[in-house]
C-alpha cells in the first residue's frame, strides 16, 4: 500500500530542518528583551492604564484593575515613559502635588488635547509597583534643561533631607522610587528637538554631567539613538560624546505596514514581516558600529520602540483615541518575529521595549474608550506570554541555511533541565514540519503552546475577547529531533525536557 502524504493544516506539506547547538551559548536572554511603553498618547494612559479613582470601571486606587491583573500575570520587566515625543515636552514639576491644582496643559505632540496632569511621576512608579515593573524615565531634553533633568532624578532617588526629597515626601512618598533608567531625550533627530548629531551629542555630554547617582542609585542613561539603522546619526553622536559613553543607546525600529490592521492583504503582510529582517540586520549593524568605539562595547543597545506600525483607521482614532490599532493574528506573528530575533541576538541587546502596552499601535491590551469597561488582551499579549519561558535563559545557537526572510523562525534557549524553542511560520497559507536536530543535550519529552488563527485578519475583539488564545500543541521527540508540525500564521514555544 502507498501511504498518502498526511494533510495538515493548510494546502501542502512542506519540512524545514533546522540544527540546534545546545553547547554554543549566545548570551543570557534579559528579560528586560521583554519591556514596555506607555506615552501620553491617545488611550495609552488615560483611559487605558489609568481611569482615576472616582471612575465606575473597576479600579485600584484610579489604576484599571482588569490591566492591572492581565498585565501582573504576564510580568512586564521594565516599562518606559512618559515618551515617545511627548517625553521632549514633559515636565515633571506639572505632575506632583494635589492632583486637583496640577497644571493643565496642551500636548502639542499628540493633538493638542489637554492633558490635566493626573497622571505623574508618584501615578507612574506606583503603576510600575502593582504590575512589577522595573520604571525607566524618558526625560526632556528638547524643550527641558539640565537642571530639569537633574531635578527629577533628586526627587525620585534621593533618600530624604534635600529639598526635593522631602518634597516628594511630602507628596506621599518618603521612600525614593530608586529610578535606575533615565532617557536623555527621545528621537532627538526629530520630534525631540530635530538635533543634529554632534549638537545632541554636545547636549547629551551637558546634560549627563548633572545626571548623578543618588541613594545608591547609579543612572543608567539612555542616549537618544538612531532611527533605523541610521549609523550616521549612532557615528556623528558618539563622536562627539567620547570618550563620555553613554550606558545606553535607544534606537526606533517599527515595522510599517500599507494596509488597515484587520484588512491586510496577504502582500502588504508579507512586506510588513520582511522588515524583521531588516530590524535583525540593524541590531548586529548597530552593535559592530559601538563596539568600533573605545569604551563602546560596553553601551547597552536599547530598541526602544517597535513592533507593527499599520495604516490607523480614523473612525478607530475618533472612537478610542489616537493611534489606536488593533492586534491581529498578523500582529501575534509579527510580535513573534520580533521576540524571536532578540532571542537570536541576545548577546547584542540590552533591553528592547515595544510600543505601547495599552491602545497604541502594537499594544498588549485594548480598551474600548475611556468610559469602556472591557478590556482585551491581543494576540500580541499572547505572543509575549510564549515567550516568557525563555526569560532569564541562556541563547543557543541554531543553524539555518534559509535565507528566505519569510521563511520559519527558529530560536533557542536552555535552563537547568529544559530547552526551550519558539517557531514561527510566517506563512499565509503554508503548514511546515519543523525538525530540530538538537546537539549537545539529551532530548527526553516536549510539550508545546500554539498562538495561532488562520485569518491573518482576526483579532480578539471587544465581543469575542478570547477568539484566540494560547492552546496545547502537539511536539514530539524523535531520537535526536524535536519534531513541530506548524500550521500557517503560529508561533509556537516548545519546551523539552532534558536529561
Ligand atoms: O510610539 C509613537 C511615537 O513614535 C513616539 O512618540 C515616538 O518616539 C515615535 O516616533
Amino acid at each position: 500500500m502507498v501511504a498518502m502524504p498526511r494533510q495538515l493544516w493548510g494546502t501542502s506539506e512542506s519540512k524545514r530542518q533546522f540544527l540546534i547547538r545546545a553547547e554554543q551559548e549566545e548570551g543570557v536572554v534579559s528579560p528586560l528583551l521583554h519591556g514596555q511603553f506607555a506615552e501620553h498618547l491617545g488611550s495609552c494612559v488615560y483611559g487605558g492604564l489609568w481611569v482615576g479613582e472616582n471612575s465606575p470601571i473597576p479600579n485600584i486606587h484610579g489604576y484599571r484593575k482588569s490591566a492591572i491583573e492581565y498585565l501582573k500575570a504576564l510580568g512586564v520587566p521594565v516599562l518606559r515613559w512618559p515618551g515617545g515625543c511627548y517625553a521632549d515636552d514633559y515636565h515633571w514639576r506639572e505632575g506632583i502635588g494635589p492632583r486637583k491644582q496640577r497644571a493643565k496643559r496642551v500636548n502639542i505632540s499628540w493633538g493638542n488635547y489637554i492633558e490635566d496632569n493626573s497622571f505623574g511621576t508618584h501615578e507612574f512608579i506606583g503603576l510600575c509597583r502593582l504590575i512589577g515593573a522595573e520604571p525607566y524615565l524618558a526625560g526632556n531634553v528638547g524643550s527641558g534643561s539640565p537642571s530639569e533633568l537633574r531635578d527629577w532624578v533628586e526627587y525620585c532617588n534621593y533618600p530624604g533631607g534635600s529639598k526635593l526629597s522631602d518634597e516628594r515626601a511630602a507628596n506621599g512618598s518618603p521612600d525614593p522610587f530608586r529610578v535606575k533608567y533615565w532617557g536623555v531625550g527621545n528621537e532627538s533627530w526629530g520630534c525631540g528637538g530635530n538635533m543634529r548629531p554632534d549638537y545632541y551629542g554636545g547636549l547629551y555630554r551637558q546634560f549627563a554631567s548633572y545626571l548623578h547617582e543618588m541613594g545608591g542609585v547609579e543612572p543608567f542613561l539612555i542616549a537618544s539613538g538612531p532611527s533605523g539603522d541610521d549609523t550616521r546619526w549612532t557615528r556623528g553622536l558618539l563622536d562627539t560624546t567620547s570618550p563620555i559613553m553613554p550606558n545606553g543607546l535607544s534606537m526606533h525600529y517599527y515595522s510599517g505596514g500599507a494596509d488597515e490592521p484587520t484588512k491586510f492583504a496577504a502582500s502588504a503582510m508579507e512586506e510588513q514581516f520582511k522588515s524583521f529582517r531588516h530590524v535583525e540586520d540593524a541590531v548586529v549593524h548597530q552593535r559592530s558600529v559601538l563596539d568600533g568605539y573605545r569604551e563602546g562595547s560596553r553601551i547597552g543597545l536599547v530598541l526602544d520602540e517597535w513592533g507593527v506600525w499599520d495604516k490607523i483607521p480614523e473612525a478607530d482614532e475618533k472612537r478610542y483615541g489616537k493611534l489606536w490599532q488593533q492586534s491581529t493574528m498578523r500582529s501575534g506573528v509579527a510580535a513573534g518575529l520580533g521576540l524571536n530575533l532578540f532571542n537570536r541576538q541576545a548577546d547584542k541587546l540590552y533591553m528592547c521595549n515595544i510600543a505601547q502596552i495599552t491602545n497604541v499601535l502594537q499594544s498588549l491590551l485594548i480598551t474600548d474608550g475611556p468610559e469602556g469597561e472591557r478590556c482585551v488582551r491581543t494576540t500580541t499579549y499572547y505572543a509575549f506570554q510564549l515567550f516568557k519561558e525563555h526569560r532569564g535563559n541562556t541563547a543557543v545557537h541554531v543553524d539555518n541555511e534559509n535565507e528566505d526572510p519569510l521563511g520559519v523562525s527558529v530560536s533557542a534557549t536552555k535552563a537547568s533541565g529544559k530547552l526551550v524553542v519558539s517557531l514561527v511560520n510566517p506563512k499565509d497559507s503554508e503548514e511546515v514540519t519543523v525538525e530540530c536536530m538538537l546537539r549537545g543535550v539529551t532530548p527526553r519529552n516536549a510539550t508545546a503552546r500554539i498562538l495561532h488563527h488562520a485569518d491573518r485578519n482576526a483579532a480578539n475583539s471587544f465581543d469575542a475577547p478570547d477568539a484566540i488564545t494560547l492552546q496545547a500543541h502537539p511536539a514530539r521527540i524523535e531520537a535526536q529531533k524535536l519534531v513541530v508540525d506548524l500550521p500557517p500564521l503560529s508561533v509556537v514555544t516548545a519546551v523539552v525536557e532534558l536529561n
